[in-house]
């Protein structure tokens, strides 16, 4: 039983907010449908089917034996790992718990009541809800072809704007946007809005269509680049991410985080996972054939999809309610996109080529119905 007067004591912007829907758990369908849970295929929240690999399976492993004590609080190992690779001092580098903490802890340290934040039609759902947690008003501007339209972003900034989220590529159209419009875009907002980039596929992406944002952030202070361990890296369950930031920006949202926002297995796991290269090297390979195999296969059943820049894909389905049950009823968990204002559309993660076929061929059965 809900209690209406105990509600009453949160302010009225958190009883507002609408909750996440995560991706539907393999084990709660299972029990839905009595079905095993081995022969389910989640294609639902943009992970990584192969899971991490055997050297961060083996740093897991060497961690799990000293569970007693906090984690490192300031994340020494982890933070001078990325610093080594990005190029820039480990002040500059702030962990998450997953890169969704980040994006939390902007709008913990940069907005209050009264205070605008800019994002995208069809931008990730986190944008919105954390503005909103803050008090805070979320402008959204409508889409272009799907993407963000920078130029009406930009346009849409205001006196009270304090914070703007870019998503390149964009959670859940799969859109992408070419670094220097991104670039340009960054350099035209003012210095006292804080520009929020998430690059949470960035590893997904064509070497050669990658930004170097992180290099931006010196003639541009107001820029944070959000990156995570969550998608590429396969550690989605552990909750790793980070931002990338001015040194006076990055204290800021040291701040407002937990101490030990980010435990150890994770600590431990993302620095020997930053260290694979040739692990995200396969993955993106692997991504890039199964996103060749799912796309062929909409085409093949004549269903219009948004081409993808990332580890899933945006497909128009028409009735997406009932296509989505049908698939749950063949163990096929994908991801409805209704609460994005795409009420026609699923979102399909990347899987195994033969998740993949699972797949297609369980939306062909589905069409049919
Ligand atoms: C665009 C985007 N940003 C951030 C996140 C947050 O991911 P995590 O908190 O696992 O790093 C996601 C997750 O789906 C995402 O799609």
């Amino acid at each position: 039983m809900t209690d209406p007067a105990l509600a009453e004591l949160a302010p009225e912007y958190v009883r507002r907010i609408a909750p996440y829907v995560p991706g539907k758990p393999v084990e709660e369908l299972a029990r839905e449908l009595g079905l095993d849970p081995a022969t389910i295929v989640k294609l639902a929240s943009n992970e990584n089917p192969r899971g991490p690999g055997a050297r961060v399976r083996a740093a897991i492993a060497a961690a799990a034996g000293e569970l007693a004590r906090y984690p490192d609080g300031n994340g020494f190992a982890l933070k001078t790992a990325l610093a080594g690779r990005l190029g820039v001092p480990a002040a500059q580098v702030v962990l998450g718990n997953g890169s969704n903490d980040i994006l939390e802890l902007v709008s913990l340290a940069f907005l209050e009541p009264g205070d605008e934040a800019v994002y995208a039609q069809h931008a990730f759902a986190v944008y919105p809800l954390a503005t909103q947690a803050r008090g805070a008003r979320g402008i959204e501007v409508p889409a272009r072809d799907y993407g963000h339209d920078l130029a009406a972003m930009r346009a849409a900034i205001s006196a009270r704007t304090r914070v703007v989220f870019v998503a390149n590529p964009n959670n859940p159209t799969g859109t992408w946007l070419p670094p220097a419009d991104v670039r340009a875009f960054v350099a035209s907002v003012p210095r006292d809005v804080v520009v929020v980039l998430d690059e949470a596929y960035n590893e997904y992406l064509e070497p050669h269509d990658r930004a170097d944002s992180v290099s931006w952030i010196a003639a541009h202070p107001n820029l944070v680049v959000s990156r995570t361990f969550s998608k590429a890296y396969g550690l989605a369950a552990l909750r790793v991410g980070y931002g990338v930031a001015d040194a006076t920006v990055a204290d800021l949202l040291n701040r407002v985080r937990q101490p030990f926002n980010v435990n150890a297995l994770a600590q431990a796991a993302a620095v020997a996972a930053l260290a694979d290269n040739a692990y995200v090297e396969e993955s993106r390979a692997l991504n890039r054939e199964g996103l060749a195999q799912l796309c062929n296969g909409l085409d093949t059943l004549g269903i219009r999809y948004v081409r993808s820049h990332a580890n899933f894909v945006l497909a128009n389905v028409g009735e997406a309610g009932r296509i989505n049950v049908a698939l749950l009823r063949q163990g096929v968990i994908v991801r409805p996109v209704a609460n994005y204002g795409l009420a026609q559309w699923l979102r399909i993660t990347v899987g195994l080529p033969r998740e993949n076929e699972r797949f297609l061929a369980a939306l062909s059965r589905a069409m049919a119905e």
